[in-house]
């Protein structure tokens, strides 16, 4: 037995045999080969390039090398027995400048990963979106830009006739409301834009995108399971007085609501998040009806929960979140509070939209700081936050609430955004510098519990 590993109380046979078990990862956080065979610049090759914008000037020009490795890190997904495999497509290798002629050795390097995940009977889960826009379009206002809609349609297409005839799951985008609020809103990814000015158009254009995305694969591939995922964080007053509430209420708006209510046909949430008064000025006639999708499966990604004060130095949500940091509690490497059932209130959250099928977590997992010792990572605490995890959406279940299926986040360390390469979410350790893999016991433990 692996050091470390306790005996859980639960086994995978509770999930049902139609529950989804997989690990998620991206194409920027792991490909690398950043110009190899066409590719183009990404929004993220350029942010990655700047000053100060990365922790410690970190870059992913190699990252996990993915894009020469992938049989190896695949044969290490079916040696954990793990059967679902997601993956986003970059848009770049696709149509190096976003749009105009496609370069054939992406698609045929696509056509290589997906055969090799169905040659050892992994099912492929692709992401359409996974944050890495070509550098192109961003020098055309990117997502601010209404005709990104028709550019991602494009995009979309092309991936639909090339995979469809082997991929059955699709996902349009990832997180959506963290790559328009981090990337549009604070600055802090790429593209680096800042202001409601960049933020309220890159929502509404996102939006339609996602419809238009999700429409588009449903007439070339009628029988695809078309799902999209969105972040969430359970979030919590700082205190039962109202100005503490509404400040909560303000930011699960804005966290949690944002993107789901609209592609369910809800519209934004505009009565609980001012921030959105002026999203209407971006409108033309008809988009009400363009905003919402009939999607097969809806993915979650949670990995935390926020708590919520106010504050009168935040103008547009006058709300802070109190920092994990200063809290007590215990954290991640992300300053994230250790907090399982949070997962079990999004997954409630989620269920009591009308209009969703099948409800998974397409992403959770933790980065602590792993130490080798004599070649082992015995990673104690990611598989503590991994079991208490699942026993939230075990309970979620048994309390009558859909939950279809499992994705940790993920397969190997890999290139954290900002952060560069220090938080390490992998159940696989990797050197940097060798390129070296090593399964964690995290990973052992994942392996043994698919195994049943
Ligand atoms: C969400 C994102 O989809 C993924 O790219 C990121 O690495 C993880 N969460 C962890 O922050």
């Amino acid at each position: 037995m692996e050091p470390g590993i306790r005996h859980s109380h639960f086994n995978k046979k509770l999930f049902g045999d139609n529950f989804a078990w997989g690990v998620s990862t991206a194409a920027f956080q792991v490909e690398g080969a950043h110009d190899a065979h066409g590719k183009g610049e990404s929004i993220w090759d350029v942010f990655t390039g700047k000053k100060d914008k990365i922790l410690d000037g970190h870059h992913a020009q190699i990252a996990c090398d993915f894009y020469n490795q992938y049989e190896n890190d695949i044969d290490l997904i079916k040696q954990l027995n793990i059967p679902n495999f997601r993956f986003s497509i970059s848009w770049t290798r696709i149509l190096p400048n976003g749009t105009g002629a496609t370069n054939q050795e992406g698609i045929a390097y696509y056509n290589r990963v997906i055969d090799y995940c169905l040659q050892k009977g992994i099912e492929p889960w692709v992401t359409l979106y996974h944050w890495d826009l070509p550098h192109e379009l961003e020098l055309k206002g990117g997502w601010t830009n209404r005709d990104i809609v028709d550019w991602f349609t494009a995009y979309v297409k092309i991936c639909a006739e090339h995979f469809g005839d082997r991929v059955k799951y699709w996902m349009i985008m990832n997180e959506p409301a963290v790559f328009t609020g981090a990337g549009y809103f604070l600055g802090i990814h790429a593209p680096g834009r800042t202001g409601l000015k960049s933020f309220l158009p890159a929502i509404h254009h996102t939006v339609l995108s996602i419809a238009a995305g999700a429409n588009a694969l449903r007439a070339i591939l009628p029988s695809a399971q078309i799902g999209t995922t969105f972040s969430c964080s359970f979030i919590e007053p700082y205190s039962g007085k109202a100005r503490d509430i509404n400040a909560a209420k303000r930011v699960d708006a804005i966290i949690n609501r944002l993107f789901i209510e609209p592609v369910l046909g809800l519209g934004y949430p505009i009565d609980d998040a001012p921030i959105l008064k002026n999203i209407k000025k971006y409108f033309l006639p008809g988009d009400e009806e363009q905003l919402s999708f009939d999607f097969d499966f809806i993915g979650i990604q949670n990995y935390t929960r926020e708590i919520v004060k106010y504050s009168v130095f935040t103008p547009y949500i006058s709300a802070s979140l109190v920092k994990a940091e200063n809290r007590k509690v215990p954290l991640t490497q992300m300053k994230w509070e250790v907090y399982p059932p949070a997962i079990y209130q999004m997954i409630k959250k989620f269920n009591a939209y009308p209009g969703i099928k099948k409800l998974l977590i397409t992403e959770n997992g933790a980065a602590f700081p792993d130490v080798v010792a004599d070649g082992k990572i015995n990673d104690v605490l990611r598989i503590e936050y991994l079991e208490t995890h699942l026993a939230q959406v075990l309970k979620a279940k048994s309390d009558g609430y859909k939950a279809d299926g499992y994705f940790v986040w993920t397969l190997t360390d890999n290139f954290e955004w900002a952060e560069g390469y220090h938080p390490r979410f992998g159940l696989i350790y990797v050197d940097f510098d060798t390129q070296q893999r090593i399964v964690k016991s995290s990973g052992h433990w994942y392996a043994r519990f698919l195994k049943g």
